[in-house]
């Protein structure tokens, strides 16, 4: 069995940084799961659909390719929200399921372990993943953050107008029927509102190490 890092977290919560930095830690495969929906919302517009159509959502989700999760075109907030909208879709969800499930069980590069972070990781991905974090701050600190990091891009926006886009998309991800964003039972918190980036990842490493040099020391050699 695969060691599995999940990192589930709201909007701009920073867990994409910090599943970044466990996976370089550990030299583990890291698959950005919010990836594969913002490339499917993009398709959908490439493709010149409609994202709340299931047919035009379901097609570009079977088209998605991993590869292209570094494309700068996936990362404004405007394909954020389309990508929660688009990750509503049931059927959506299923056509990613897959590629997310293999990469859990079978890390590419014969890599004893991944991390995955997103929304459903620890809860419908990998149940059984050996350490789960849920990853969240205040609004008013991912907004501001979320401000300064456009900000050093030469984007200007308003603070509150980024924080009511935050809270709206985390209330879409809550509310949806199918593997809404929840904190699995059995993840840890880790709120970093009031902790820089190296101190988050110093006390997700706290939570998470263990566990991984558990299942290491447990696995059978060969
Ligand atoms: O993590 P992100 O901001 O890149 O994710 C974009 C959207 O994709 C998010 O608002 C909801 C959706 N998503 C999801 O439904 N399940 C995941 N595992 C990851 C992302």
């Amino acid at each position: 069995m695969s060691i599995v890092i999940a990192v589930d977290g709201t909007a701009a919560s920073g867990k994409g940084t910090l599943a970044k930095k466990l996976a370089k830690h550990f030299g583990f495969p890291h698959l950005d799961s919010g990836a594969l929906y913002r490339l499917t919302a993009l398709g959908v517009l490439e493709a010149g659909g409609d994202p709340a159509n299931e047919a035009d959502a379901v097609k570009a989700a079977r088209a998605v390719d991993y590869a292209r999760s570094a494309d700068p075109a996936i990362r404004p907030d405007a394909v954020g929200a389309m990508a929660s909208k688009v990750a509503a879709i049931p059927a959506v969800r299923q056509a990613l399921f897959e590629f997310q499930h293999r990469f859990v069980e079978t890390p590419p590069e014969g890599a004893p372990g991944a991390v995955v972070d997103g929304r459903d990781i620890g809860t419908v991905i990998a149940p059984d993943a050996t350490a789960k974090l849920f990853v969240d701050a205040s609004p008013a600190v991912r907004a501001h953050r979320r401000w300064l990091e456009l900000k050093s891009m030469g984007i200007e926006r308003l603070e509150a107008d980024l924080e009511a886009e935050l809270v709206a998309r985390d209330a879409q991800d809550r509310s949806r029927a199918v593997s809404p964003l929840c904190q699995a039972e059995d993840a840890d918190l880790l709120d970093t509102s009031n902790l820089g980036i190296d101190a988050a990842f110093a006390a997700a490493l706290a939570l998470v190490e263990p566990k991984v040099k558990g299942q290491l020391e447990a696995k059978p050699r060969g």
